[in-house]
């Protein structure tokens, strides 16, 4: 039986820094299909976390405080504005001391399964491009069309030193490329969820890509789906 209703379920995975959040964004502008941008509800839980003074170590609070989280994402204006218990943390959840307790938190059981459940809830109708580093393997992997977007470290750096830069944020580009490859040690060497590629799923380097190459790539990909599964456009 076919749940989804407004399209396929597209994936996106893949280490930070590698381009996601744009191309997810672009893409589903593209498409007119829905951007869920699991790392910011991530984002979101660690910055409540934090808030409310819970100790990481304590599962049991942890995990009733996670059953009560409201995560939701929603656009204003053409921009994804992230709502956490009410309030708008689309710009606090950004600084580079949130990514690494995001990636810290993010290892956990209570706060993966609220999150699991949302995600699911979020998607399951279709319509949608989620992208995160376990929507191929655990969150939807019944996903219709997976892809594992990656870059060198260098220039995941590279390109998060560049747009913390912008934000008027003081960092170095020796700084980050150590933040990336922290991360990325921590998101795929946990237990629950870890990063990796689904067995499914394309792959696609952007080092040397511009994001117009990674779209039309992404696109064609599409269309030659929804061409042999016979699903409306
Ligand atoms: O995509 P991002 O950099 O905003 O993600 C922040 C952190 O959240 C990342 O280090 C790992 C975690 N995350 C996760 O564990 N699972 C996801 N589906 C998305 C993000």
């Amino acid at each position: 039986m076919n749940k989804r209703t407004n399209g396929i379920i597209i994936a996106i995975d893949g280490p930070s820094g590698a381009g996601k959040s744009t191309v997810a964004r672009l893409l589903a502008d593209r498409l007119g299909y829905r951007q869920i941008d699991t790392g910011a509800m991530y984002r979101a839980a660690a910055l409540l976390i934090a808030q409310a003074g819970i100790d990481p170590g304590d599962l049991s609070t942890l995990e009733s405080f996670c059953q009560k989280l409201d995560i939701s994402l929603v656009h204003v204006d053409g921009r994804q504005a992230v709502i956490a218990n009410g309030s708008d943390v689309t710009d606090r959840i950004r600084t580079p001391e949130m990514s690494l307790l995001t990636s810290r938190i993010s290892t956990l059981k209570p706060v993966r399964d609220a999150l699991l459940k949302s995600q699911r809830m979020m998607g399951v109708g279709g319509g949608v491009v989620l992208e995160g580093r376990d929507i191929g393997t655990v969150v939807f992997p019944d996903a219709e069309l997976k892809f594992y977007l990656s870059a060198s470290a260098e220039e995941r750096g590279r390109r998060r030193c560049e747009e913390l830069s912008e934000k008027g944020e003081q960092v170095t580009l020796v700084d980050t490329i150590a933040d990336v490859v922290k991360r990325d040690l921590q998101d795929s060497g946990r237990d629950l969820a870890p990063l990796r590629q689904a067995e499914d799923a394309i792959a696609i380097d952007s080092s040397h890509l511009t994001v117009e190459d990674v779209l039309d790539k992404m696109e064609h990909l599409y269309k030659e789906i929804i061409k042999a599964t016979g699903t409306a456009l």
